[in-house]
């Protein structure tokens, strides 16, 4: 086992553990990584739990916009060894956009552009991925489409 892979597998599974996440939703997600928060009352929560910033009413097929940022609640940092290497936001449980950040020089902030085609409610989630500290998820974001 090298360094990485102990990492990963040791802190975040220890993570798993102490946050006592247990998403049910997260099982529809192809992902074999664990899912980590969201969680803003540990320092660790805060840097990597992302922070959505959406309207709270839309019309029904009518582009809008969405800002989310990893680092809202405290900083992450980045440097080429630790930084936030992507972000996607979630439609109830439809992957609808993403974005790559390099280290140093990219912020890891983006604001996508959106609709929701089907009045009635609709749940964000967005997941920031860290390099060294994996997979996090935001609070759910509810909209009301009309
Ligand atoms: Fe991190």
């Amino acid at each position: 086992m090298n360094r990485r892979h102990f990492l990963k597998t040791g802190i975040l599974g220890a993570g798993t553990i102490l946050l006592g996440n247990t998403l049910s939703w997260a099982g529809e997600i192809k992902r074999d990584v664990p899912i980590f928060g969201p969680d803003t009352k540990t320092v660790g929560g805060k840097k990597h739990t992302p922070f959505i910033k959406a309207p709270k009413k839309v019309k029904a097929g009518e582009w809008f916009d969405v800002e989310v940022e990893v680092g809202h609640y405290h900083p992450h940092p980045n440097t080429k060894k630790h930084f936030i290497e992507s972000i996607s936001l979630w439609i109830d449980k439809l992957e609808v956009a993403s974005a790559k950040f390099k280290p140093v020089q990219g912020a890891p902030k983006a604001r996508f552009t959106i609709r929701i085609n089907k009045p009635g409610k609709a749940t964000l989630r967005a997941f920031g991925y860290c390099n060294i500290h994996g997979l996090w998820v935001s609070f759910p974001t509810e909209i009301e489409v009309v």
